[in-house]
Parts: structure tokens; sequence; C-alpha cells
């Protein structure tokens, strides 16, 4: 895949040492050119990952494209095409959601200019249409909230309501399935109402008001697929004057400092880490893909669980 980079190079090599210039000079002339193409800003993991990504590139000294596709799959399609006419050396993207990517990733395969996937998969079957792709595992981070739930909630009916992410993204179809693996054939678990908040605080507080309205005594519990959605929710909560945190346990995901803040006043329970700092990860990955070298198909990023209790401890330390 990267022989016409190493064609274009020998030949720039050939014309410098022709001219008398050292290597080492021409090397810190050809930059290798990254076009990101990011997914919005819909979350404060979203901001987190973007700001990552950005200095990490300024810190190898990778020119990066980046584009903001704003929460739209036909942008970041667009965004993919003009990284290929612009003849990028890797082309790197989150993808909104799962499915419709083939077409665009066979463009990108045909031009020679390798695929990195960041933070979310796609539903292809063909895994050659991309090098490698890092981030979280969705599915487990979905398990490890309900694995918190039927620890530490007991006792009677406990009747949930779950605030979907993105609808057909990665991490809503696999969290939700997670989570729901961990109760199934626990009968006192239930989920009575679940929607979509589209991973932000405005849909998750909206959402969150609805499900208030429809069913005010019956929620014990909101599991929230990020925590922005949850913060949302817990304004939602106290406006109908409830406490979140003890009327409604919360479960969300992410553990971003806001999560942390909301844990340290006691209004959220726990948030299962989903870390966006992917930023170094992809360098290196750019950085060798570009010189030939093999990377693992799938990087997965190492993660943990933050129950409130731990929160004050943890937050210092929290880098998003
Ligand atoms: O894909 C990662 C998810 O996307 C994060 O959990 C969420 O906050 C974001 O918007």
């Amino acid at each position: 895949m990267m022989n016409r980079r190493r064609a274009a190079l020998t030949s720039t090599a050939a014309l410098a040492l022709a001219a008398g210039l050292p290597l080492s000079v021409l090397a810190q002339q050809k930059k290798i050119v990254l076009g990101f193409s990011q997914i919005g800003a819909e979350s404060e993991w979203r901001t987190a990952n973007t700001e990552s990504i950005k200095q990490a590139a300024k810190d190898a000294g990778i020119e990066l494209k980046f584009s903001d596709a704003q929460q739209k799959q036909e942008n970041q399609i667009k965004a993919i095409r003009s990284f290929i006419a612009q003849k990028v050396d890797v082309i790197a993207f989150s993808p909104v959601v799962e499915s419709g990517w083939g077409t665009v990733l066979r463009e990108a395969k045909a031009a020679k200019i390798p695929v990195i996937l960041t933070d979310r998969a796609v539903n292809e079957k063909d895994d050659s249409l991309w090098v490698t792709f890092m981030g979280s595992d969705f599915l487990e981070e979905g398990r490890k909230a309900g694995r918190w739930l039927v620890d530490n909630v007991k006792g009677g009916e406990v009747n949930i309501v779950e605030l979907q992410g993105t609808v057909g993204s990665a991490p809503a179809i696999d969290r939700k399935k997670g989570f729901e693996e961990v109760i199934k054939g626990k009968p006192q678990y239930k989920i009575v109402r679940s929607q979509t908040g589209d991973f932000t605080r405005a849909k998750g507080k909206e959402v969150m008001q609805a499900f208030l309205k429809a069913d005010p005594k019956k929620i014990n519990v909101l599991y929230a697929h990020n925590d922005d959605m949850a913060i949302g929710a817990i304004q939602a909560i106290e406006e109908a004057g409830l406490k979140p945190g003890q009327d409604i346990k919360i479960v969300s995901i992410d553990a971003v400092k806001g999560a942390f803040e909301a844990m340290m006043a006691g209004k959220l329970n726990v948030s299962v880490e989903c870390s966006p700092l992917l930023g170094p990860q992809l360098m290196k990955a750019v950085q060798d893909v570009v010189a030939g070298k093999t990377v693992p198909k799938r990087i997965v990023t190492e993660e943990t669980v933050f129950p409130m209790e731990s929160a004050a401890k943890e937050f210092p330390k929290r880098k998003y």
C-alpha cells in the first residue's frame, strides 16, 4: 500500500542528493499527511478526543487535515472522498454509524490509501478495507455497567430507563447488548423505557423529562450510554423534585470530568471508563503504516470502572 509514497520519496531523495541536500533535511521537509474525519462535538468525550488527536499530530510532526462531520454520515463520506482527492498518506475516521461505509472504503483502497478506524467500528465483512481499528470494547463497557447494577442495586423490582446513544452507532448497539446480556435471566431487573438521547446533554435531558412524565414513581435506575446524557438527565430529575443518585440511581459511561463532578456531588452513582485519549496511539499507527510496518488489526483501550466512592480521590488525576 505504501509503494506510491515510497516511490515518491525515493525519487525526491534522488533529486535532493543530486542537489547536495542531506537526507536528514529531506526527512524534515516531507511530512506525513493524515486526513481525519471526526464525528462532531456532541459530548465532552468527543471534545477531549479531538484535542488528543490534534495535540498528538502536532507532537508527532504529522500534518493533520481535520474535518468535523457534525454528526452526519454524508459529511464523513464527503470528507473521506476529499482526502482521497488530495492524496493524503493515511485516512483515519471515527464512523458515526456502523453501516454504509463499503463504497467509500473501497474507493480509498483503490487509491491505495490506508484507512485507520478510531473509536467506533464499521459493520463491513471485508476487513481488508481498513488496516486497524483502535478504541474501546463497547460491549464490555455495557457489561461492566450491568455488573455494577446487579452487584449494587438489589432487592425487589428494579425498573430501569435507558438513554441510548446515536441510533445505529457502534457504542449504542454494543452498550445496550452488553448491559442486557448481564441482566438477562434476572427478572427483577426490567428496562421499562429505552430511547435515544443522541449522546448529547440537551437530548438526554429532554428524553428523561419525557420518561419522568410517563412514569414518575416507577423509575429506580437510569442507564445512560454516556455521561453527557446522564448529566442532562440529572437536571431533569432535579427539576422533577427528585434526588439523582438516591431516588434514581444513575449508571453511565465515559468517566469525563463532568461525571466526576456529578459523582462527587452524590448525583451519579458510577461511570464506566471509555478513554478518548486515542491521539498518541493513532499517530504511532500512522507512522508505522507509512513505514510499512505491520500493525495489529485491533487495538483495544484498557479501561476501568469508577464508582462514586472513588471520585474524589481519582478526580485530580483525570486528564479529560
Ligand atoms: O464513541 C464514543 C462515544 O461517543 C462516547 O461514549 C460518547 O460520549 C461519544 O459521543
